[in-house]
């Protein structure tokens, strides 16, 4: 690309589509994007690489079309990680204060950090992020910023996010031979959160779902901190497997269906009768396949719902959200399912769709984007030392960060 340095590159490899978003950063420090290619992806579901050529070939076919929507040549690009293998420990790290008057300073936070991420992860493992949580003052916990304040033992909790190796190793392979240069790679909830969620609502507590093709990823935020993720790997192909099979009609056509006349809002039943699903020239009952769309699109979206809610409430988090849900990722085009989300979660739920970017509304708009533009986000934010809103402990100030990464490229590749 040509400068380099004012032009950033994040490519989202989903379930559905791999997507190559180029963007520049203005002087405001906000992302502009300048193109996009998108491409069917067959190799790679639920976040794993199944046919390493096939994906090769989508990333390429991706790439190339974001090339040629902006006249730029990408070498190096960000990109985005997710699946079932993805997971997170909280681990708390103290230290004895020992400054004059026990006051805490800068170097002591540091210190306290530098020692918290030398954290020991199996070798099996990939270290993705290592976000700070909270700090404590001896048992007073909560604390945003310790520096100033006077105590004998200051403790840092944070929330390590990991992967396994073969998976990750799988994508970075899969861009390699695409000859991308990966500058990092980032988790596809925290990519989506930074996208569509508000300063405010990441403040006072909320719940971010980007439900793609195969996987739905979720993340929690409070006190503008991520505390939470998880990856459920199902998403919106289950619903049209479903339509398929209810329906008895081809993968293609259920996708069609879906996409065109679905509709999970309650409200829209007792109009059922009345919708025209004639175009779709099946030889069925208007009213019949109308009806049995809508519960068989119900049923499924309900019982996905579901399982991240109770997930969510294992870990204890569902009574401290009060912005509720955020719905992004492809599905959150289903017709009615902010309401049936409410309904489930019983709180509020909007639609989140990519916010403080700008570029064409068709692309910034949907919500099908989130995870890319969040990834050109939160890229800017780590090349230019801006405020994440949570410290990243493998990025940020850790001078030795870019290295060690190049270091595990290239053991990746050395099969090591
Ligand atoms: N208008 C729409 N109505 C209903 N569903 C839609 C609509 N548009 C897209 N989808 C669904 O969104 C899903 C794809 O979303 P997305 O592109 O975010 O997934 P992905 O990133 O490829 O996969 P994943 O993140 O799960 O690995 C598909 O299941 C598709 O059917
Ligand atoms: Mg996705």
């Amino acid at each position: 690309m040509p400068a380099r340095d004012e032009y950033i590159a994040a490519i989202d490899i989903g379930t559905t589509k791999v997507c190559t978003f180029i963007g520049s950063v203005k002087k405001n420090n906000t992302i502009e994007i300048k193109g996009y290619g998108s491409s069917e992806c067959k190799g790679i579901k639920k976040g794993l690489v199944v046919d390493i050529n096939e994906s090769i070939k989508s990333i390429l076919a991706s790439i190339g079309a974001a090339e040629k929507s902006t006249s730029m040549f990408i070498d190096s690009a960000y990109i985005g990680v997710t699946g079932k293998h993805i997971s997170f420990l909280n681990n708390w790290t103290e230290i004895n204060i020992s400054s004059p008057g026990k006051i805490v300073r800068k170097s002591d936070v540091d210190r306290l950090i530098g020692l918290a991420n030398k954290i020991n992860i199996s070798s099996e493992h990939y270290v993705i992020h290592t976000l700070i949580k909270q700090f404590a003052l001896g048992e007073e916990k909560d604390i945003a910023d310790p520096v100033g304040l006077s105590t004998d033992k200051l403790a840092v909790e944070l929330l390590i996010i990991y992967g396994s190796i073969i998976p990750i190793r799988n994508i970075i392979n899969s861009i390699k031979a695409a000859n991308i240069e990966i500058e990092d790679i980032m988790l596809e909830a925290l990519a989506s959160g930074e996208a569509v969620l508000t300063p405010e609502e990441k403040e006072s507590g909320v719940i971010v779902m980007d439900i793609g093709g195969g996987t739905t990823d979720v993340a929690i935020y409070r006190n503008r901190k991520m505390i939470f993720t998880y990856c459920l790997p199902v998403g919106g192909d289950l619903v049209t497997n479903d339509i398929s099979i209810g329906l008895n009609i081809p993968f293609a056509k259920a996708e069609e269906i879906k996409k065109k006349f679905a509709n999970v809002d309650i409200n829209f039943y007792e109009t059922l009768n009345r919708i025209n699903m004639d175009d779709i020239m099946l030889d069925k009952n208007r009213a019949t396949l109308n009806i049995r769309l809508y519960s068989i699109v119900n049923d499924r979206l309900k019982e996905l719902l579901n399982l991240v809610k109770e997930k969510i409430e294992a870990y204890g988090f569902i009574h401290s959200i009060p912005c509720g849900l955020v719905i992004t990722g492809g599905t959150a085009n289903l017709k009615g399912i902010a309401a049936l989300a409410e309904n489930v979660f019983n709180m509020p739920a909007r639609i989140g769709t990519s916010l403080d970017v700008e570029g064409p509304s068709e692309v910034v708009g949907n919500p099908i984007y989130a995870t890319a533009i969040g990834i050109l986000k939160y890229a800017n934010q780590i090349r230019n030392f801006l405020d994440l809103g949570q410290f990243d402990g493998r990025r940020q100030k850790s001078k030795g960060f870019a290295a060690r990464f190049r270091e595990f490229i290239m053991r990746i590749l050395r099969n090591d």
